[in-house]
């Protein structure tokens, strides 16, 4: 890692079992592990601006990655200086971030997962796009495509509202054939999802609550026979509220946690036991469809819970694949363990 946050010059070797990096708040353990993340995708998780991650009064920074996976070893080596991104895979350059998907996929357990229940839409749809991006290849494109159409439908409504009939149909035509098929696969990966997450909860949560989540689609499966007349039908509607109001990109996956509504009934302790809970049941279904484990980010989740729990989640996982863990302090973890002091990095 050069120029990376406020990490200049470092090189962390990881064991491929469980590693645990400790050191004071500010010290770099989130930042690193941002950067082991943006190594599978070339983007950040917080969400943030390259130019946010390159350390101050530097131009660029520099992550090389060796990843060996299924026997297989690539090197990722990603070069940013605000204006270009270079990504190479194996000393080849490659042209999307989406060439990346599939070296390694890690699942990131963080404080900030309690949003996933209480957050806005947006925060759920984005991290089941995730987990479908990775598994399936044309998913990105669907929803690049669909996005893109939702776009350019705005701006007719925004900009020409009077626009041709042929105009509109051109864009709804997307809406309706991307949109189902956004449907389909986020209906097929909340129904794996919920086969696992009940058993998960109950694990880590050591108790005999139920958790399960539901897919709620702004358009009932009932009419997605007239989706196209719907969409018709809504263009009066929309132009007044100046964006299209029906479509997968209003859709949410809803929470329950005994068949109440987990973000409306449930405690603020209850809600970040669920965000872990969904977190490891995403590594589960990852691992149940691709025969490979997710490398596991655990970015200072642990000094929250108690010792049963972080038993609970060690053992989800442990002589199963590669785990990282950052704390302020240092707890004894079962097992061999590579403890890794979060100072001094300047080698
Ligand atoms: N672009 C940047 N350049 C230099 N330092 C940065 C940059 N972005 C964040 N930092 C610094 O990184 C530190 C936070 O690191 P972080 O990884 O969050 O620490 P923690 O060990 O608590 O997880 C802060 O001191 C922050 O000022
Ligand atoms: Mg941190």
């Amino acid at each position: 890692m050069i120029n990376f946050r406020n990490i200049e010059n470092h090189t962390f070797k990881f064991s491929n079992e469980v590693n645990y990096i400790y050191g004071q708040n500010g010290s770099g353990k989130t930042n690193m592990m941002e950067a082991v993340y943006y190594l599978s995708c070339a983007k950040s998780f917080r969400g943030v601006r390259d130019s946010d991650i390159i350390m101050k009064t530097k131009e660029h920074f520099f992550l090389e990655g060796k990843v060996i996976s299924k026997n297989k070893t690539s090197k990722i080596e990603i070069g940013n200086n605000t204006k270009n991104k270079n990504i190479y895979i194996n000393k080849k350059e490659i042209r999307k971030n989406a060439d990346l998907f599939g070296i390694f996929y890690p699942v990131i357990f963080s404080p900030q997962d309690i949003f996933i229940v209480q957050g806005a839409p947006l925060v759920r749809r984005r991290c089941i796009d995730r987990l479908i991006a990775s598994l399936e290849g044309n998913y990105i494109k669907i929803l690049k495509d669909y996005n893109y159409a939702i776009e350019e439908r705005n701006k007719l409504l925004r900009d020409i509202p009077d626009s041709e009939e042929e105009v509109y149909a051109a864009f709804e035509e997307v809406l309706v054939k991307n949109g189902l098929k956004i449907f389909e696969f986020r209906m097929k990966y909340i129904n794996i999802i919920n086969s696992f997450i009940s058993p998960i909860y109950k694990y880590f949560a050591g108790n005999a609550d139920d958790l399960s989540v539901f897919y709620k689609s702004s358009f009932d499966i009932e009419s997605q026979m007239n989706l196209k007349s719907k969409y018709k039908d809504s263009r009066n509607r929309d132009i007044i509220l100046k964006r299209t109001t029906l479509g997968t990109h209003l859709d949410d996956v809803e929470i329950f946690l005994n068949n109440e509504k987990a973000k409306y009934f449930a405690s603020t302790g209850e809600q970040k036991t669920i965000g872990i809970a969904i977190r490891l049941a995403e590594a589960r279904v990852y691992s149940s469809i691709n025969n490979e484990v997710p490398v596991l980010l655990l970015d200072d989740i642990f000094s929250e819970l108690d010792e049963l729990r972080r038993e609970h989640l060690i053992d989800s996982f442990s002589n199963k694949g590669q785990i990282i863990i950052t704390s302020p302090d240092k707890y004894q973890v079962k097992g061999d363990v590579n403890y890794i002091k979060m100072e001094n990095l300047d080698a």
